[in-house]
């Protein structure tokens, strides 16, 4: 029987287990949000976060989802007449690029199998065939575990189409891979906290880049909640545009000074140690779903090459252990099987598990 009481240990991509010590800084006494306690907070947490995502323009923070950035993004930095281009390589870049038709702007896209990633030629090949004010790229496609090669995408689009605006969704990747915002000339990249970040669900962090800010004045109905202009404006005083979630900063406060003091370097090599151990085990014992070169060092999506029941071996191991994995996503459930290596999670932890796995699977 469920026991909310009792919850499993969490290794699905998102949200992960929270362990006790962040937990607990969550529960700090309550800040009044434009007084100056609350205004030291935010400075503090924000002047990290630019450390961590290696930025010296605008980073707000949201009392929100992720998916509430994949709209802001879209409403404030694309005009009714314009076109976006959304790449498309699994569940979230395709519901990405739906948004942007929810949102009343054309968009065109370019898809490619899931499992693939989305490479700097093909994105070039299309962005010169058409006239696009922006791009939508998912830096770690969650549902495929393709970490899609930003960089290199990243620099393409610096040399050869400077005045297209770059919109990444890094919500699976931020702080687990580089996220190098200035350096690379994004425009607007974000994340939500119950990834790499390892807190709870329910906020978000978004950079945004000097022009996306500008472009976003001459935007017309840009709406109130998500308009990057009002958040520019409170986060001048060190305030957010609405009451915020501060439990989520607090913690946030919490897991950038650990990163700062561990150094960015070695968190990815953190995560990527992760990464090498549960892909050999997942080669030796099943096989990867996309091309190793293009696999994420923040979750792997296993390809069930022995044909296992994966939400029965799910249920076994979390009866054995009360630990859960994730089963594919949508249409790769069962096909496939996904585990979480990101945030304050373990090579320990990623050893025992694929071990509790072995033990159902024989
Ligand atoms: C790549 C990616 N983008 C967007 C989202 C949506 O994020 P949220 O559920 O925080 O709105 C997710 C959620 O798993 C995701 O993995």
């Amino acid at each position: 029987m469920a026991d909310w009481r009792n919850p499993p240990k969490l290794y699905i991509p998102g949200p992960i287990q929270v362990p006790d010590d962040v937990l607990k800084e969550l529960s700090r006494p309550v800040l009044g949000h434009r007084g100056k306690e609350y205004a030291q907070l935010q400075a503090e947490t924000v002047d990290m976060l630019k450390k961590v995502l290696f930025t010296n323009q605008n980073v707000f923070l949201s009392t929100s989802s992720a998916s509430g950035i994949w709209e802001a993004a879209i409403r404030n930095c694309v005009a009714p007449d314009e076109t976006v281009l959304s790449t498309c390589c699994g569940a979230f870049s395709d519901k990405w690029a739906e948004v942007v038709t929810m949102c009343g702007r054309k968009v065109e896209t370019l898809k490619v199998d899931w499992g693939k990633p989305i490479t700097a030629e093909m994105l070039d090949a299309k962005l010169a065939a058409g006239k696009y004010a922006a791009v939508t790229l998912v830096h770690n496609e969650t549902s495929t575990g393709v970490m899609n090669p930003i960089e290199d995408i990243s620099k393409m689009m610096q040399k050869k189409y400077p005045n297209v605006l770059v919109f990444v969704d890094s919500v699976s990747g931020m702080i687990g891979l580089p996220v190098k915002f200035d350096e690379w000339g994004w425009d607007v990249g974000f994340a939500s906290v119950q990834k790499c970040f390892g807190l709870p669900p329910g906020f978000a962090v978004a950079a945004v880049s000097k022009r996306a800010l500008e472009k976003s004045k001459t935007v017309p109905f840009r709406g109130y909640y998500f308009n990057f202009e009002e958040w520019a404006k409170a986060a001048e005083k060190n305030q957010t545009l609405v009451t915020p979630s501060e439990p989520h900063i607090y913690g946030l406060h919490y897991q950038c000074t650990k990163l700062l003091k561990e150094g960015m370097e070695n968190v990815w090599a953190r995560h990527k140690k992760m990464a090498d151990f549960v892909r050999g085990w997942a080669k030796k014992r099943f096989g990867l779903f996309c091309e190793e070169k293009y696999a994420s060092n923040t979750l792997t999506t296993i390809k069930n090459t022995r044909n296992i029941n994966v939400a029965e071996v799910i249920a076994a191991v979390q009866k054995n252990h009360n630990v859960v994995f994730g089963n594919g996503y949508k249409k790769l459930k069962e096909a496939t099987f996904r585990i979480a290596h990101m945030g304050d999670i373990s090579l320990d932890d990623m050893k025992k598990l694929t071990s509790w796995i072995d033990e159902v699977v024989g």
